[in-house]
């Protein structure tokens, strides 16, 4: 496994670390009981992964990933979890924000620890980005204050922002607020790269990359919609990819799948610190460490993406 620096914080964190949400939900969605959970962690733990991504919003995702860890030394691995569920993160629900503290104790004892290392709000946007700022981040300091939390991330929403507006502005405007960010970056989705991650370098803003294959690279049907679309849009030219199997040009010898060439675009980057993967199976699992072992494609594919979806902002 490789390691990076989570920007200012200086923890170094595993290039591939993991996250409880996205489509297969911690096994939720895909039939994995307890004992597979456990089985799971177990083996991204042997294999070196040191960050865990959750969220109060993410069914009981909480609460199974306290129990998955049991065992672990607590110093070996970092916790990053999430306030404001997703949709209901709004100004004026009192109920949802007044909630912050409670919801950091109720996140402590689902997750059987004393401290929290990334406590994140949760798919902020621009309507809910100055009430982050001027009323709970406060609460978060507090929390800091008292020891029970170590560092204080954003992150931002995946199908409203693919452009990540808000990110820019929180990191123009507010760059010594944030610890972390979290977004989406992958070859159908490179906005980051233009603006946020420069930001982010400059101010030394740990970045989480999560969701880089999430639906359009890892469903062939999606991915043929997605390339479809493109050209009927007139993004792309009728006879820059093929119509079946569009991106199976990667696969080769140093990507063994699109997905695995996806999970590679995503970590190379400089202000990637960490690709998170939402993967429910242990051999899945295996497949993305082995692919971020080296965490770059051949220069030409890398080059040919840039130049196809240099400009593309592809949500999911
Ligand atoms: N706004 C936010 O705060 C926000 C939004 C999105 C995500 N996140 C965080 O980021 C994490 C990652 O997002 P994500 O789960 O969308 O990421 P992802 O890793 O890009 O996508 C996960 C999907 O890819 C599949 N997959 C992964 N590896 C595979 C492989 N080798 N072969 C076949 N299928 C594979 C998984 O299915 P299997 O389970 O079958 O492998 C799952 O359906 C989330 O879990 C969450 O913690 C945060």
């Amino acid at each position: 496994m490789l390691y990076r620096t989570l920007g200012r914080t200086g923890q170094k964190v595993s290039l591939l670390s993991y996250g409880s949400g996205g489509p297969s939900q911690f096994g939720a969605r895909t039939g994995v009981d307890r004992a597979g959970r456990r089985r799971l962690i177990r083996r991204m733990l042997d294999l070196g992964v040191n960050l865990f991504d959750t969220a109060e919003g993410y069914g009981n995702s909480e609460e199974w990933l306290g129990d998955a860890l049991q065992g672990a030394d607590r110093d070996s691995y970092l916790i990053a979890t999430k306030w404001g569920p997703p949709g209901t993160f709004r100004v004026g629900d009192e109920d949802n924000f007044t909630g912050l503290a409670e919801s950091f104790e109720r996140s402590l004892r689902r997750l059987k620890t004393d401290y929290i290392d990334v406590m994140q709000f949760h798919g902020v946007n621009m309507t809910t980005y100055g009430a982050a700022v001027d009323r709970y981040y406060p609460i978060l300091k507090g929390l800091q204050e008292q020891g029970k939390l170590r560092f204080i991330g954003a992150t931002f929403q995946l199908k409203a922002e693919p452009r990540h507006e808000t990110a820019v502005h929180a990191l123009r405007s507010d760059p010594d607020l944030w610890d972390t960010i979290m977004l989406k970056y992958g070859f159908l989705n490179q906005w980051a790269a233009k603006e946020v991650f420069p930001l982010a370098i400059e101010h030394g803003v740990g970045v989480l990359n999560m969701a880089a294959v999430r639906i359009s690279l890892t469903r062939p049907q999606r991915s043929r919609e997605v390339v479809a679309r493109w050209k009927e849009e007139g993004l792309i030219g009728p006879d820059d990819l093929p119509d079946d199997g569009p991106f199976d040009w990667l696969i080769g010898d140093d990507a063994d799948s699109v997905i695995s060439a996806g999970y590679k675009f995503g970590a190379d980057h400089p202000a990637v610190s960490t690709v998170i993967t939402g993967t429910s199976s242990i051999e899945h699992f295996e497949a993305n460490a082995r692919s971020l072992e080296k965490p770059s494609l051949p220069r030409e594919h890398h080059e040919r993406l840039v130049r196809l979806f240099g400009d593309s902002a592809e949500p999911d």
